[in-house]
C-alpha cells in the first residue's frame, strides 16, 4: 500500500462483535479497488487506491468479518449504488414493507426510519402505506434522489449524536429497517444502541443483509469486499442482540442477492412480540450441521474460489480464441471483485452495459473496462454476455428474451453455466 492508502486503513486485532483478539484469517484477496469507485475517463489515467482484502475469523464468537478496515468517507460519501435498477429489490422492498406493516399494527402516525435509506426505494414502500417515514444516508449524491420521490433524509452517519437528534427533533420509530446495510457498519455495538435509542418500547427492527452460510456454500466470493465488513451466521448475532439490549424473536430466508435472511430484533424488556424460538432453533441446527462454526470449514474456500477461476478464465479464453466478442451484463461492486481478482479486462471483455444512469459512461475501478446502456448489445450483438449481477440472473435473461436469437449468457455464480 501507498503512504496515502495506509492512511485510510486500519487493522483490526478485535473481533468487532466479542473484543476477542483469537482472530484467525482465511481468505485472502491481495489489495483491490475499492469495488464502487467507478471511474470518469480522466480518472482512468490516474492511480488508483487499493485496499487489502482479508476474511477472518474470530475462534470465541465465531463471527466471520474483514481484517481491514477502510474509512467509510472513502467508500460511502458519493455512493454509486442504487437498488432502483432491479424489479426484484423492489419487489423485495414492498414485500417487507407490506409485511411489516400489516404484523407490527403500523399506523398513520407511526414514524419508520430506514437506516442506510440510499434513494428512498424501501421507505417510498412505506410511505405508500400511509405511515411517517425518515432516512438516514450518508451519501450526499443520493439525497437529492429520495428528496425528489418526498422521502425526507438526513445526509449522516447514523451515530449515537444523530440518535439522540431524532428522538429530539422527530420521535421515537415504532419501526427501524436496514437492508443490505448490516455488513457494512463498522461500529457494531455503538449502530445498535443508537437503533436502541430511536426506538421505541415495543418497536421492532428489521435488518435484512447476506447471510454466510449461502455466501459459503456458492463461494459468493464476490460479495466479500471492502463495504462489507461482517458475514453473519446466528451466534454472532444473539451475541450481538444480548450486548446491546436487544432480543431477536424471528429470522427469515430471503432468496435475493444469492441469499440472505431478514432477521426480527426488538428491546429485550419489550413483551409484545412473539419469540419464534422454533424457527431460530432451526438455523442454529442447519448452521452447526453446515460446521459454521468452526475454522476448518473456511480453510478450503480459497482453493475452491481458485477452481472457479481457472475454470472461468479457460472457458473465457477459448470463446475469445475463437473469435468470439464477449461483454459484461450488470455493473454491481462484485463485478469489481470478480474482474479484478480473476484478471478479467480488455483482453476477454470488450465493455459492460448497465441500466444504471449513474453508471454509464463511467469504467470499472482496476480493469478499466467501460460500462454502457443495455440497449448496446443490440446494437453490437456479441456473442456472449457475461451476467456480472449474477443475482438478478432471471431477470436479465427474462427481459433480454430476444437476445437469445443473438447469443448466450454466461453466469459465473453460483455455478459456471452458459445459457
Ligand atoms: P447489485 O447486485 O444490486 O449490487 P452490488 O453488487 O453493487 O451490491 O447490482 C446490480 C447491478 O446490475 C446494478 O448496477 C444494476 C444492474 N442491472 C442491470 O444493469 N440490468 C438489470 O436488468 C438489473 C436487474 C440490474
Amino acid at each position: 500500500m501507498t503512504q496515502s492508502e495506509v492512511k485510510h486503513v486500519k487493522k483490526i486485532d478485535r473481533c468487532r462483535i466479542c473484543g476477542s483478539s483469537r482472530l484467525e484469517d482465511f481468505f485472502d484477496m491481495g489489495n483491490l479497488p475499492l469495488p464502487n469507485a467507478f471511474l470518469t475517463k480522466e480518472d482512468v489515467q490516474k492511480p488508483e487506491k487499493r485496499f487489502p482484502l482479508v476474511v477472518c475469523f474470530c475462534h470465541d464468537c465465531t463471527f466471520v468479518q474483514l481484517r481491514y478496515i477502510v474509512e467509510p468517507d472513502q467508500m460511502f460519501k458519493h455512493y454509486l449504488y442504487i437498488p432502483s435498477g432491479s424489479q426484484i429489490r423492489i419487489q423485495n422492498f414492498n414485500e417487507i414493507a407490506f409485511t411489516a406493516h400489516r404484523r407490527f399494527h403500523l399506523q398513520s402516525d407511526s414514524l419508520v426510519i430506514d437506516i442506510g435509506s440510499n434513494d428512498g426505494s424501501l421507505l417510498s414502500c412505506f410511505q405508500t402505506l400511509g405511515v411517517q417515514v425518515l432516512g438516514v444516508d450518508p451519501a450526499e449524491n443520493l439525497k437529492v434522489a429520495a428528496e425528489l420521490k418526498g422521502i425526507p433524509t438526513l445526509s449522516e452517519y447514523f451515530t449515537q449524536e444523530l440518535a439522540q437528534d431524532i428522538v429530539n427533533t422527530y420521535k421515537k420509530a415504532a419501526l427501524v429497517t436496514t437492508t443490505n446495510v448490516f455488513a457494512h457498519i463498522e461500529h457494531l455495538l455503538d449502530s445498535m444502541r443508537a437503533i436502541y435509542a430511536i426506538l421505541d418500547e415495543d418497536g421492532v427492527f428489521i435488518s435484512q443483509f447476506p447471510y454466510l452460510l449461502d455466501l459459503l456454500r456458492d463461494q459468493l466470493f464476490d460479495t466479500i469486499y471492502h463495504e462489507h465488513m461482517s458475514y453473519y451466521s446466528l451466534n454472532p448475532l444473539l451475541l450481538l442482540a444480548e450486548r446491546t439490549g436487544f432480543k431477536i424473536f424471528d429470522i427469515q430466508h430471503v432468496p435475493l442477492d444469492g441469499g440472505s435472511i431478514r432477521v426480527f430484533w426488538k428491546k429485550k424488556e419489550s413483551h409484545k412480540w412473539k419469540i419464534e424460538q422454533e424457527t431460530i432453533d432451526q438455523f442454529r441446527a442447519i448452521e452447526e450441521r453446515e460446521k459454521l462454526y468452526t475454522i476448518d470449514t473456511y480453510k478450503d474456500f480459497g482453493a475452491r474460489v481458485q477452481r472457479t477461476k481457472e475454470e472461468l478464465l479457460q472457458l473465457l479464453g477459448e470463446l475469445k480464441q475463437d473469435g468470439k466478442r464477449i461483454v459484461g451484463y450488470g455493473a454491481p461492486a462484485k463485478g469489481t471483485i470478480l474482474l479484478n481478482y480473476f484478471h478479467i479486462d480488455k483482453r476477454l471483455l470488450d465493455y459492460v452495459v448497465d441500466s444504471t444512469v449513474y453508471k454509464q459512461g463511467l469504467y470499472f475501478p482496476g480493469v478499466h473496462l467501460e460500462i454502457f446502456p443495455e440497449s448496446k448489445i443490440y446494437e453490437d450483438r456479441p456473442e456472449y454476455l457475461l451476467i456480472l449481477a449474477w443475482n438478478f440472473a432471471t431477470e436479465i435473461i427474462e427481459k433480454n428474451k430476444r437476445y437469445q436469437a443473438i447469443g448466450k449468457f454466461i453466469l459465473p455464480s453460483p455455478e459456471i453455466a452458459t445459457v
